[in-house]
């Protein structure tokens, strides 16, 4: 069986480069499904999915049809889930209740999803003033450092942390996260964040790599940037290429999403552009603007966080 190309984290688990994102706004079982299967035919190793998603079951069924049929092996395959944030006061349940959608004896990665923190049992994943607890990402991190010891996952990480959430965190951390789960595409390119996460041995992960096109909050913006276009015929490639590969040449892992075949092998195939030093500068020029910008997770009264400002820590 064919492998992919991966990177080391900090505690010696490998991730392999390109991952297949799961979240979908119809959340189809059967597309789902059908998606992952043929993303496994085609290569992909590394699957990206959240208990906010709702695509656990579908994932989990994909992956476990394959490995019964043989297709592939669990050693062979790299699972990231997170946990929500209505769950940061028991990540060990959380992640037994991931495990039990899925089907599987462990997830490769868990990921704190977003430095927020809900009341139990809130669903709603636009959070109304009465749903917010008081953060206490210390005892996050001990439960989540919990589901290593008990063997459910074997790395564990955030996701939409800023540089100085990730120095928070690490100053109370038995455990250092292994991997940043953030958004980054050519036109939001976390220079500083990269900068801080690679003096700290974290590696970055970037979602949203093409800028989200045809989300209800993502833009088209990117593949359909001049420059992307002009580097695509260059290169005798696609704009989403060229995105992709920009990540890839970060040492970032890529987690994108297609559910269509020609648009899935079209993604896979950006491991085999390598682009030169002027396709990074012309990238490095490109304007910036972050898509995903959490305005949902801020308020006046009971989030900690008044302002996007405050979330991204000025990183925005
Ligand atoms: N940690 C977090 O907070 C967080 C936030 C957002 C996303 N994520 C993860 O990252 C994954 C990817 O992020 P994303 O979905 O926001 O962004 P994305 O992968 O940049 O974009 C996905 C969108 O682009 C389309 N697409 C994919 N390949 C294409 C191609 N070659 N040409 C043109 N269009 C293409 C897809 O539609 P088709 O399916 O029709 O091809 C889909 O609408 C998610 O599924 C999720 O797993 C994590």
């Amino acid at each position: 069986m064919r492998s992919m190309r991966q990177v080391r984290l900090n505690n010696g688990v490998c991730m392999p480069m390109v991952g297949l994102g799961t979240y979908s706004a119809e959340n189809d079982e059967e597309t789902t499904q059908e998606a992952v299967r043929m993303a496994l035919q085609m290569g992909y190793r590394h699957f990206d999915t959240a208990k906010i998603y709702g695509s656990e079951p579908a994932l989990g069924s994909a992956l476990r049809g394959a490995i019964s049929e043989g297709v592939i092996e669990r050693e062979d395959i790299f699972v990231t889930s997170k946990l929500w944030s209505s769950d940061h006061h028991d990540p060990v349940s959380a992640l037994e209740e991931t495990l039990e959608k899925l089907g599987l004896e462990h997830v490769d990665l868990y990921l704190v999803h977003w430095p927020v923190k809900l009341k139990p049992g809130v669903v709603n994943p636009i959070p109304n003033e009465e749903d917010y607890d008081e953060l206490d990402l210390e005892s996050t991190w001990f439960g989540m450092e919990k589901c290593v010891e008990m063997g459910l996952c074997r790395c564990i990480g955030v996701s939409n942390f800023s540089s100085r959430k990730i120095k928070q965190l690490l100053g109370f951390a038995s455990v250092p996260p292994a991997v940043n789960q953030v958004e980054m595409h050519p036109m939001w390119r976390q220079r500083k964040l990269r900068e801080v996460c690679k003096k700290y041995n974290i590696h970055v992960s970037a979602y949203s790599p093409l800028g989200g096109p045809g989300n209800y909050w993502g833009s088209t913006a990117v593949v359909d940037h001049p420059i992307m276009k002009s580097i695509a015929l260059k290169h005798n490639a696609t704009p989403p290429q060229v995105a992709l590969a920009w990540g890839l040449s970060r040492g970032s892992t890529v987690i994108v999403k297609s559910f269509n075949q020609r648009r899935m092998r079209e993604n896979i195939g950006a491991l085999h552009l390598t682009l030169d030093d002027s396709d990074i500068l012309k990238i490095q020029k490109m304007e910036e603007w972050k898509i995903m910008r959490g305005e949902f997770f801020t308020n006046e009264t009971t989030s900690p966080y008044k302002t996007i400002q405050d979330l991204w820590d000025d990183e925005i």
